[in-house]
Order: structure tokens, then C-alpha cells, then sequence
């Protein structure tokens, strides 16, 4: 029986439920895999706190050193959050040559570079497969299953919380201030949501998966970002309507040697599978060269499935002689071979509030037309009566940039956008 003598960074929601499950799995891992899973020392900032797991209390610590320093302790298992101190004391213990597993997207997505590079020096391992999607396979799936393709897109639902909430929206109407406050008092957002409703959690997770996907160094930085606050509920709506769903998407494609790397709301078509994804459920569906189209699903977050995660890459890891780093420069900036498109193309849903008299609908039209955006439908309701009223267009697929363009050449007196929605998935 092979012994591993582990440590934990943290002790919340997540390091609670890898204890329970560590309990309950302990005979089973010891009968399937040969090993026994010992936790020696678990640092937290409280030694003195209630936890939701039953913990011998002498195990805490609140200095990092008796982790770090402890020659016994091969393996660090990280899931204090943030990027500070959790990414020093991730780097002190790959570069003492222990084995490092984390469920830290932040530290993870900000220090790439430093931590691959104490893993190579070190010798250990280093694995986050709960940092992203919780109980999803996708990292494990990218690094292991994927070699025989180039992996051309991937699109991922990778934050459970704004799906909930967007999901909210579309089956009740309401409004997203609303739907945001339920979340909050139903405990699925956090007080402050700005990590999640402004798709900062999304565009972590999204440095890694297309770091890992293009085989090079994606930045958080380099990554555009928008989140679901300006959505209003009559373009959930229209949308429907017309045959879309919205999700908070995690867009990377690549196009030989220029990658769009993406986070923002967008219009998927209801016979997309992403599009029956709902509440706080995750998938990433990703197009590989000889693979074509695949969707992985399930519990994005939550204590055991992120666990299930964490013990998972504990046992892959114990068995592992040589420990996988991916074959890339792992550097700081984006490598000088590739160039970040920020001139994406997609279809795009437009809603006017527009004058409610002849010859406007060709106005909107020209100015698309002057800037290479062709329409593909045109909806008008509620017309009779009103001084202004509501024009929802969908077009071709056109550039970002022509089409902010287009729209900024509109005269306002006579049509102003409202809402504007790029479309992806559609085949
Ligand atoms: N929650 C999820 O569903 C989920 C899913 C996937 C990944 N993750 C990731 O998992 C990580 C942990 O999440 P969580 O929900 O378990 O967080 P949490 O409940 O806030 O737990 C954080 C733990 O770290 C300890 N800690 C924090 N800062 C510390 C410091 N400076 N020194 C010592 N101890 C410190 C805390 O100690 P005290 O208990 O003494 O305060 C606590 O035990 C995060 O990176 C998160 O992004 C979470």
C-alpha cells in the first residue's frame, strides 16, 4: 500500500467537503488504487471556528510554515482562494519538489507562468482540475483526450450562478435586479456578486481552458471581458421569441495564427446544446479538428462535486512516476506567434427604439448596409399609436468593429439602439 501524507491550504466549503469525502472514500481508494490518504496539518486563519466537518481540532494551524516546511507533507492540497498568499505558498511548495492540487481559478489563471515554473524545477506535480468547472472533466479532457486534434473552438456556460440567474429571467420575465436579489437571499449569489455577474470568475477559468486548448499562454488580461448587468428583460424575451436562449458565454477560437478569447452575454439558438443548459449547471462544448463537436455537462461548483474533483487529481497524481507539464512556453505575455483578434465575427440581435413613421426601418438598414452588415430579419410590434417604437433586426454574421461602426453612424433623433446581443452557435 503506497502512504501519501497530505496538507491542506483552507478549510471552508470546499476543504470541509474533501475532508468528508477523503472519510467515506478512504477503503475504496485503499482496495481500487493501493493507497492510503493521510492529512497531517491543515492551515486556516481560525483555528477556533465551527466547521461543517468533523475535524480532530489538533490538526490546525494558522502558519503556513508547518505545511510548507514539513518534509513528511508530499503533497499540498489548495483551496483558500485568492491569489494571495495561496500562489507563494503554491510556488514554495512546488519548488521544494511537493505536489501541488488547487481548486484556485485565480491563482491558477495569474500565476501560470510562476507556477509551472516551480513545478519544473521542483519536479512535482501540478493539477487544477476543481479550479474550473467543478466536477466536470474538462481540464483532465483538454490535457489527456484531445491529442489527435486541434481544437478550433470552444464555448463554455463555465459560471453557475449568472446561468441561474439568466435561466430566472427567461422562465419568469422578471427583471435582472430582481432575479439578482432572489439569488442573493437563496444564498446562490454572493453578497457582493461582482466575481460572478461581471464575468470575472468566467474569464479565470476561460485563461485556462484556452491556455490549455491553444497550447499557448492566453493572459487573463488579453481576455474581453463583459458582464450580465445591462441585460433587460424584454430582450430575454424577444429573443425567446425568435428561437434563442442567453448565457453568459466563455468563447475561445482560434484561426491559425489569431485566437478570439471572450467573455459577454450571448444569444445561443435554442437547438444549440448549450442553450438547454440551466440554472447553476456548467458545460463547455468544444469543436476539435477530427473530434468535431462535444459537450461536457454537470455541477460547475457546490462542496462535494468540487471534492470529487480535488480527491480525483489526488489519485491520478500519487500514481503518476513522472508528473505531465503541458508542452508549451509557459511565459507571462501571450507568445509572439499568436495575435489576439479583437475584430471577432458573429451574428448579432439588434433592438431599436426608433421613430414610429415611414423610411426609418431604410435608415438603419443603409448605415448597416455602409458598414458590410446585412440583415437577416426584421420584427416590429406594437406599432399602432406610439411615437416611438421597438425594431429588433437580426443579422449575418458581420464584424464587431463594422457593426459598432454602423451603429454609432445612426442618427439618434430617428433610431437609437437598446439592446445589443452577439449570436454564436448557430451552424
Ligand atoms: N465553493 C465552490 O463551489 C467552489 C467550486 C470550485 C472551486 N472553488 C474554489 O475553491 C477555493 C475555496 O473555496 P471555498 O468556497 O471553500 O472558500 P471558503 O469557504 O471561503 O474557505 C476558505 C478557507 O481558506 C482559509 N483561508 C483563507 N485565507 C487564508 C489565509 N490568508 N491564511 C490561512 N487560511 C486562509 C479560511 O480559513 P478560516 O476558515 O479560518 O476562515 C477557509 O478555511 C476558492 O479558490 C474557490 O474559487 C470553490
Amino acid at each position: 500500500m503506497k502512504r501519501i501524507t497530505a496538507g491542506f491550504l483552507g478549510c471552508g466549503g470546499i476543504g470541509c467537503g474533501v475532508w468528508d469525502l477523503l472519510q467515506d472514500m478512504q477503503g475504496v481508494i485503499a482496495h481500487r488504487e493501493g493507497l492510503y490518504i493521510e492529512v497531517k496539518r491543515i492551515l486556516v486563519r481560525d483555528k477556533d471556528k465551527k466547521r461543517e466537518a468533523t475535524i480532530p481540532r489538533g490538526l490546525f494551524t494558522t502558519d503556513a510554515a508547518e505545511l510548507l516546511n514539513d518534509p513528511e507533507i508530499s503533497v499540498i492540497l489548495e483551496f483558500m482562494g485568492g491569489e494571495q498568499p495561496a500562489l507563494d505558498y503554491l510556488c514554495q511548495a512546488l519548488e521544494a519538489g511537493k505536489t501541488v492540487v488547487t481548486a484556485n481559478k485565480m491563482a491558477v489563471a495569474l500565476g501560470w507562468h510562476r507556477l509551472f515554473a516551480a513545478a519544473q524545477q521542483g519536479g512535482g506535480g501540478l493539477y487544477f482540475e476543481a479550479a474550473v468547472c467543478g466536477a466536470i472533466p474538462v481540464i483532465r479532457t483538454l490535457q489527456n483526450s484531445l491529442q489527435g486534434n486541434r481544437v478550433e473552438a470552444l464555448m463554455g456556460i463555465v459560471n453557475g450562478t449568472t446561468n441561474y440567474i439568466l435561466s430566472q429571467m427567461a422562465e419568469s420575465g422578471r427583471d435582472y435586479d430582481e432575479v439578482l436579489a432572489e439569488a442573493q437571499a437563496l444564498g446562490l449569489a454572493e453578497p457582493d456578486p461582482a466575481s460572478d455577474v461581471d464575468g470575472f470568475d468566467a474569464t479565470y477559468k476561460l485563461s485556462v481552458l484556452s491556455s490549455l486548448a491553444f497550447h499557448a499562454r492566453v493572459p487573463y488580461g488579453t481576455i474581453h471581458r463583459e458582464g450580465i448587468g445591462g441585460i433587460s428583460a424584454l430582450d430575454v424575451a424577444y429573443a425567446r421569441d425568435l428561437g434563442y436562449t442567453l448565457k453568459l458565454l466563455a468563447i475561445a477560437k482560434r484561426d491559425s495564427d489569431s485566437i478570439d478569447v471572450r467573455v459577454h452575454p450571448a444569444l445561443v439558438p435554442d437547438r444549440h446544446p448549450l442553450a438547454s443548459v440551466r440554472g447553476a449547471f456548467n458545460a463547455v462544448f468544444i469543436h476539435g479538428s477530427a473530434a468535431g463537436d462535444m459537450m461536457l455537462y454537470g455541477r460547475g461548483a457546490g462542496s462535494a462535486p468540487t471534492a470529487g474533483a480535488v480527491v480525483s487529481d489526488l489519485v491520478y497524481a500519487a500514481k503518476q512516476s513522472h508528473h505531465p507539464i503541458p508542452s508549451f512556453e509557459h511565459r507571462e505575455e501571450l507568445p509572439p506567434h499568436l495575435r489576439m483578434e479583437d475584430n471577432w465575427r458573429c451574428a448579432f440581435y439588434l433592438r431599436f427604439e426608433a421613430l414610429n413613421q415611414p423610411g426609418v426601418l431604410g435608415h438603419i438598414a443603409t448605415r448597416l448596409g455602409e458598414h458590410q452588415v446585412s440583415i437577416e430579419a426584421v420584427v416590429q410590434r406594437h406599432t399602432e399609436g406610439n411615437e416611438r417604437v421597438p425594431i429588433v433586426i437580426l443579422t449575418h454574421q458581420a464584424r464587431e468593429k463594422d457593426l459598432r461602426a454602423a451603429l454609432k453612424a445612426l442618427d439618434p433623433a430617428v433610431a437609437q439602439a437598446r439592446g445589443v446581443l452577439r449570436i454564436e452557435g448557430q451552424q
